[in-house]
């Protein structure tokens, strides 16, 4: 049993195969002191779910601690699991399961410190139902809101309003009306499907499981009756989505495709299309770990296997043949940012939807939503707990479709491509049809015959560097010398493309993000048009550069690393502007008040605070001559 405790799939079917009741997921929410661990103590204790050595040392911490006189302190229960649960692998989200005659339940417990939307947003991405804990003597508080918010985005369509420590307002029919008339008027705009506010004291137990005494006023249901008999929908309906984890092929004569059912049922028979093909084949069989099934239902995990040699990889998706999502790169999605550092459109991340996983960016913010009062506003970036309405473009088209109609389809989750941490979710709205209205454009004349009629290869010298520190100094002499070779180039230099294509941009971490996109993008038609480009960029962030680098093929690209150090840039100060910057007359520059992330594996290390410009220049020329691009 305490193994199950880990694994909410296991209880499920544990609990599946000792009686069938109906199962209900929900979450807590509430601030640290609104009593979650309290409330969720209390459940599991009333429903008897919790196991008699817990019990008794339960006891005896309460007596120990004695911060709740002789009754059980039930907080100290549930705190008591987390401290167990960390020292084991961490996740963000614990899983506690209980039942009662009517019910099983699994509620997703999560840690109530600052990084608590992020957990919220884990534990309720399969969550039924939300349990929105407000401390009775503060009412609706900014959290409540953000939470209630998250919740409603997550698609939860449920809510309890639980008033919680009502017994230190008297048991007052007048507060619970206040409280319950305020989270009314706000949650209306969030189109919950229903909303049940109960007055409890989850401390005393008043009306969690049992009636309370305290309250004759109140005539709606307990918690627990509520929660045994709230309909919440059944869940996994829709068309047949199932998204390939890994193609099964032990050896040539058996090829199945393993994953689990995201939605609908697959039965042997069925026609299937594949998502991003359009490839339609029939189910021929459906094969699970106790042998061949006729079918197979939302949940399962299973490998089928097809009539026909259809070509699938992992990632793709399987869907009914008459419903097929929409597979293409770019759609308009709500986010909700988790991390520290800031979003910054235009910056790429690793989106993973479903079993895909693709390079992503958010091209445009249309705008940021004010949590309390619904508000739009107008944003560039975003910060920790945000949430805003934005379009995002995947590198390559995937399957998805709208959140709304399926969580597994259109929910993904952002990862930071350096530190592979997730650091945003997000709910698709709908696919922008541009991304399906425009098609890449077949020329005849290439990169290679353009290449081939200049005698070289083609390639983008990236220079990148503090400022002063001899970039263009050195790019344009190396151009110098590859045009005394006949060689076809082009310099790209930071500031004199500031004055055109980029006026428009400052040196804000968003504006830098976008600068060097568009300077990538540009020197990316030039690479096809088959020159040698020279790029003279600060480029600070390690996050972009990786980013121009793979927008071209290996080789293509020659990341050279300027190195002089900031004391000798700055002694040089060519254009007066460190000192402008040390008098604080100039914001964000780098070296003084904006980072330069030093590059990890530049092709070329150039020591520019050591050496002669003319001598670097000429270390990059041979560079290009022992690689065989002149
Ligand atoms: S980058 O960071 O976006 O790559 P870019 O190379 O285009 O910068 O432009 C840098 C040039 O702009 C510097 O050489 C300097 O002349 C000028 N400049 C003006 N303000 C700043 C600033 N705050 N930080 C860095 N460079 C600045």
């Amino acid at each position: 049993m305490d193994a199950l405790r880990a694994d909410p799939a296991a209880f499920t079917d544990y609990l599946d195969r000792q009686q069938n009741k109906g199962l209900l997921r929900f979450l807590t929410c509430g601030s640290v002191d609104d009593g979650k661990s309290t409330l969720i103590g209390r459940l599991l204790y009333d429903t008897k779910l919790i196991f008699e050595d817990q019990l008794a040392s339960l006891e005896r911490d309460s007596r120990k601690h004695g911060t709740v006189g002789d009754d059980l302190d039930f907080a100290l229960l549930v705190d008591g699991l987390e401290a167990e649960r960390e020292q084991g692998i961490t996740i963000d989200v614990a899983y506690r399961f209980f039942t009662t005659d009517k019910r099983k339940f699994i509620v997703a417990d999560t840690p109530g410190h600052e990084q608590y939307t992020r957990n919220m947003a884990t534990g309720a991405s399969n969550a039924d139902l939300a349990i929105i804990l407000v401390d009775a003597r503060k009412g609706v508080l900014t959290q409540t809101r953000r939470h209630s918010f998250i919740a409603s985005l997550l698609g939860i369509r449920h809510v309890v309003l639980a008033v919680n420590k009502i017994d230190l307002v008297d048991h007052s029919q007048e507060v619970f009306g206040e409280v319950v008339a305020e989270y009314r008027e706000f949650s209306a705009e969030l189109g919950f499907a229903s909303m049940v506010p109960i007055p409890i004291s989850a401390r005393f137990g008043d009306n969690v499981m049992e009636r309370s005494p305290n309250m004759p006023w109140y005539e709606g249901p307990t918690l627990v009756e509520h929660l045994e008999t709230v309909d919440v929908g059944a869940h996994g309906s829709g068309p047949l989505r199932f998204p390939v984890q890994w193609v099964n092929r032990p050896d040539l004569n058996f090829r199945g495709f393993s994953g689990t059912v995201a939605s609908g049922t697959a039965s042997v028979g069925d026609a299937v299309v594949v998502a991003s093909s359009g490839r339609t084949s029939r189910i021929k069989s459906i094969l699970t770990y106790d042998g061949e099934r006729a079918q197979a239902g939302a949940g399962e995990a299973v490998t089928i296997t097809l009539e026909d040699e259809v070509d699938i990889s992992r990632g793709d998706v399987l869907a009914a043949s008459n419903d097929r999502p929409e597979f293409s790169d770019q759609f308009s999605a709500h986010v909700l940012w988790m991390a520290q550092e800031k979003m910054i459109p235009g910056r790429t991340y690793l989106l993973k939807l479903g079993t895909r996983t693709v390079s992503a960016s958010v091209t445009e913010i249309k705008h940021k939503v004010d949590v309390n009062t619904f508000q739009k506003l107008a944003a560039k970036t975003l910060d920790l707990n945000e949430v805003a309405v934005v379009n995002v473009s995947t590198q390559e088209p995937i399957a998805f479709e709208p959140y709304s109609s399926n969580h597994v389809m259109g929910g993904f989750i952002m990862i930071d491509r350096l530190t592979n941490l997730t650091v945003g979710v997000g709910m698709i709205d709908f696919g922008l049809r541009r991304a399906t209205n425009i098609h890449w454009q077949p020329v005849e004349i290439d990169k290679e015959v353009r290449a081939r009629l200049k005698n070289q290869k083609p390639v983008l010298l990236w220079f990148t560097g503090l400022s002063g520190a001899g970039k263009s100094t050195i790019a344009n002499l190396v151009e110098k010398k590859l045009v005394a070779m006949n060689q076809h180039t082009y310099l790209l230099d930071g500031d004199n493309v500031r004055h055109g294509l980029n006026k428009d941009l400052g040196f804000t971490d968003a504006d830098r993000v976008e600068n060097l996109r568009r300077a990538s993008e540009a020197g990316k038609l030039m690479v096809d048009a088959g020159l040698i480009v020279l790029a003279s960029f600060i480029s600070p962030f390690r996050a972009e550069r990786r980013m121009t680098r793979e927008l071209f093929a290996p080789g293509e690209y020659v990341e050279i690393f300027v190195d002089t150090p900031l004391h000798v840039a700055e002694s040089r100060d060519p254009k007066g502007l460190y000192k402008r910057a040390r008098q604080g007359q100039i914001k964000n520059f780098t070296g003084i008040d904006s980072p330069y992330e030093t590059p990890e594996s530049p092709e070329i290390i150039l020591a520019a605070g050591v050496n002669s410009p003319d001598a670097l220049a000429d270390e990059v020329v041979h560079y290009l001559a022992g690689h065989g691009y002149i």
